[in-house]
Parts: C-alpha cells; structure tokens; sequence
C-alpha cells in the first residue's frame, strides 16, 4: 500500500481535525494525499481559510500541502489508510467518555474496503482500541479485522507548548494487528517523523505506555504536591528543598503545581477505568488525582490566610490572577486548575479579575463567571501569578507594586521571581 499512498492512488484520511488531528495531516499531506475530516463545521470552515481554531498553527504551515478538508463522512470513502484522533474526555462521573471515539469509528467503518487499514491515535486504556473500536469498525463495514482490514493504534505524544517537541520531532510509538500491519504502519508513519519509530508489542502494549507516561506525570507531581502541603505546615520552602535533593545523582526533580489540561489530568482515569472494570481499584493512581484536584483550594485558603494576617476582610478585597491557560505559553484553558482558583477564592466573596496575554475568550463570565481583562487596572491586595507565562517573567517588581493596594502581596504559584526581593511572598 505504501507505493500507492505514495503515488497518490490510495489515500490517507485523518478524522478529528484538533490539536492533534490537524498538524498530522498536514504533516502527512506533504508527502500524501490526505483528506481531513471533522464534525466539527464551523472548524472545518476556519481550517479552509487556513485558520488553526486550536491557534497553534500559522498559515504557512498549510502550505505544500496536498489535503483537502471535509466535513462530511462519506468522503472519507476516498481513503485507505485513516487515522482516527478525537478527543477521549471524561464525564461528570470521571468514567471515559468513548462517544467521539465510536462515533468516529463509525464513520470510518461505514466507507472501509478491503485492505483498508485503521489507526487510532487517541490516548485510551490498553484494550480500548480491540474491544470498543474494533467492534464499531466491524458492524459497519461488515468486515473483518485483521481477516479484511488492518488495524492498528499509535498515540500521540505532543505536549501543547513546547515549541521545539513538534509532532515529527518526537519518536513514535506503533502497533499493528499482526507483523504486516505493524510494518506497514511504520512504514507510512516513517515518513514524516524524524524522530525514528518504536515498534510495539501489541495494540495494548502501545495504549498502555502512552497512558502510563502521563501517569507518571501526574503522579510525580502529586508527590511534589504533597511536600508543597506538607513543607508549608512546618514553614519550609518546597523549592529549596526540592534543589538540595536534587543533588542527589538519583534523586528525580518535579515541580508543585496545579495540574489541568485534558491529558495529565483525565488519562489517569482512563486507566482506573480499566483496572476497576478487573476488580483492582488502584490506590497509587487514584490518589494522585485527589491530591493534584486539592491545589486549588489549597491556593485559595492559603491567600485568604495571608490576607487575614495582614488584617485584610478577604471579602473586600480584590485579587488579580494572572494567567488561565492550562500551563505556561498556550492559550488552552480546558480544564484549567486556574478556574478553580478564582471560584475557590470567590466563595470568599473576593472580587477576582484574571488577566492573561495568550487567551482570547469572551465567554469565561458566561461559563465559568471569570471576569477577564484586557489589561488589569486599578489596585490589587493580592496579585497571583498563577501560570508562568513568559510575558509574566518579563515582569518587573515595580510592575507588580503599580498594581498594589499598600504593600505589594504576591503569590508565586511556580515560583518565577527571586522571593528575596519581595516581602509579602508565598510560592507553592
Ligand atoms: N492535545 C494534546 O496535546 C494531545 C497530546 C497527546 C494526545 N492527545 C490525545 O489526542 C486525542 C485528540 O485530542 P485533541 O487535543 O486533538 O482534541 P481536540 O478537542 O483538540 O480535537 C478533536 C477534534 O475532533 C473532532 N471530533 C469530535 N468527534 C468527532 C467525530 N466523531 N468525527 C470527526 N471529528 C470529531 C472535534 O470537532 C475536534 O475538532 C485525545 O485522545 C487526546 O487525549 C492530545
């Protein structure tokens, strides 16, 4: 197939055009023919003019780049190779939501043809892709797997922000059906990374080392998270002691932090998920998730506290946070922790405004009851750096001080500035 999808014969499809789905098939569609497709009308519609709706792309990147894009599903029948890479939520239970991903799935199994070949690029748990999508694939095309069509699961493993991680820049994880399948999906993936391929085991193998990696993340900074409570109880700066142990040849650093976003802080549920559906309730896992979602309220009574000891009613007081993007450099707020914050410090009744460069939102007083301002004006009891943007480094102290209402009360979440040079300073 590679020789067809080379010559243009045979077609790629991705389906699910987002932070991920879209810089693929413009990746692959410099060297295919992709046809691009989502739901999603409105985005398709943008994505024709060259607009990225997630803002991580420029109109550049669209160039030399033979794709078309879609928004209905029948078009997807142009392809043999498809690519599914929708969004693997959470619901309000915390359980997986596999809607989009069966949805998707279904779609691609009412065009597949014999031969076709199928890969998911989704964060799921291990066994998601055999026993939810596979099913899906089957009852519509009437086909079987592996007998008629191949199939196959290889994740992604961007981390929004970081510039000089792109898609073909980091070394890809693949797995196949069989071994043809396997070293075909190497092989179309091959050219466009750079980075190198990693050929799995298995299908499950794959989707359990991509949740695992973010996992550990989330579970790492949990622990740091701990210390941070911890270390605050007994008045030990979490940063000074994580830099004396980090001397230690092995010792492994993390930082403290609120942990949001729709990877680190959902995929560990999908594997809870998994393993609670096998009767482990795990423990490790579970409680890295609890105390990571406490951060917040623990900013929030830890500000309110300060307030209080400077003889300030918090109810009167007004609190400028800056930053509510998910993490530092990205205008993504999708499951923000920041939210959080600010709701947290509102059942104070505190007047809190949020201000951050990278996000252009003017729905947060409508969803979530966020005021945000396009500058920040007027005086300030406590100001919260709450992501550490660039933009925020660049801040000076007398910046800060023009904000402040008396003395200068700064909250240093991820501790960009030299505490030394502040008075009233509290980082995580
Ligand atoms: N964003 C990241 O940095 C990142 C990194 C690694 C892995 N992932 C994983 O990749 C997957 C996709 O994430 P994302 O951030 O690109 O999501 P996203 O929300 O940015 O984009 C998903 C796109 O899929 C579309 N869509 C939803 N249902 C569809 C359907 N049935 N058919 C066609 N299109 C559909 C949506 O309209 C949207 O445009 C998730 O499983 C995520 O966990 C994301």
């Amino acid at each position: 197939m590679i020789k067809e999808l080379r010559n243009k014969t045979k077609l790629i499809s991705v389906t699910g055009l987002g932070y991920v789905g879209l810089p693929l098939a413009l990746e692959f569609a410099r060297y295919f023919k992709v046809i691009g497709f989502d739901t999603n009308k409105e985005r398709i519609q943008l994505i024709k003019q060259k607009k990225d709706p997630s803002k991580e792309l420029v109109p550049s990147d669209f160039e030399g780049c033979d794709i078309e894009f879609t928004d209905n599903p029948s078009d997807l029948t142009q392809a043999h190779f498809h690519i599914i890479a929708v969004p693997t939520d959470i619901d309000k239970y915390k359980v997986p939501d596999l809607k989009p991903l069966k949805e998707a799935s279904a779609a691609v199994g009412k065009v597949l043809k014999m031969g076709d070949v199928v890969v998911f690029e989704s964060t799921v748990y291990p066994g998601c892709t055999e026993e939810e999508c596979l099913p899906v694939l089957e009852q519509q095309s009437g086909l079987t797997g592996g007998r008629d069509f191949k199939y196959g699961y290889s994740p992604e493993r961007i981390s929004p922000g970081e510039k000089n991680r792109t898609l073909s820049k980091i070394l890809k994880i693949v797995s196949g059906n069989d071994e043809e399948a396997l070293e075909l999906i190497a092989e179309v993936y091959d050219a466009i990374i750079k980075a190198g391929i990693y050929k799995a085991k298995s299908i499950k193998v794959a989707e359990a080392a991509k949740v695992i990696e973010n996992v550990q993340r989330d579970i790492n900074i949990s622990f740091m998270n701990e210390l941070a409570i911890v270390f605050d109880k007994m008045g030990i700066d979490t940063t000074e002691v994580i830099e004396a142990a980090g001397t230690k040849w092995n010792f492994h650093t993390y930082r403290p932090g609120l942990v949001g976003g729709h990877c680190i802080s959902v995929d560990p549920f999908y594997l809870i998920h998994k393993a609670k559906e096998l009767g482990y309730n795990p423990k490790v896992i579970a409680a890295g998730r609890t105390i990571n979602d406490m951060i917040p309220q623990f900013i929030g009574e830890k500000v309110v506290h300060f307030l209080k000891k400077l003889e300030k009613d918090p109810a009167k007081c007004r609190v400028l946070v800056l930053g509510i993007a998910f993490k530092e450099n990205i205008s993504d707020i999708r499951n923000s922790k920041v939210i959080d914050l600010i709701h947290e410090l509102q059942s104070y009744s505190m007047e809190v405004l949020t201000f951050d460069p990278r996000v252009t939102r003017n729905d947060l007083k409508q969803v979530h009851n966020i005021t945000m301002v396009t500058k920040p004006e007027g005086l300030f009891d406590a100001i919260i750096i709450a992501v550490p943007h660039d933009e925020f480094k660049g801040l000076e102290k007398q910046d800060l001080e023009a904000l402040a209402n008396g003395e200068l009360v700064l909250f240093d979440i991820k501790g960009i500035k030299n505490k030394e040079d502040y008075q009233y300073y509290w980082r995580l």
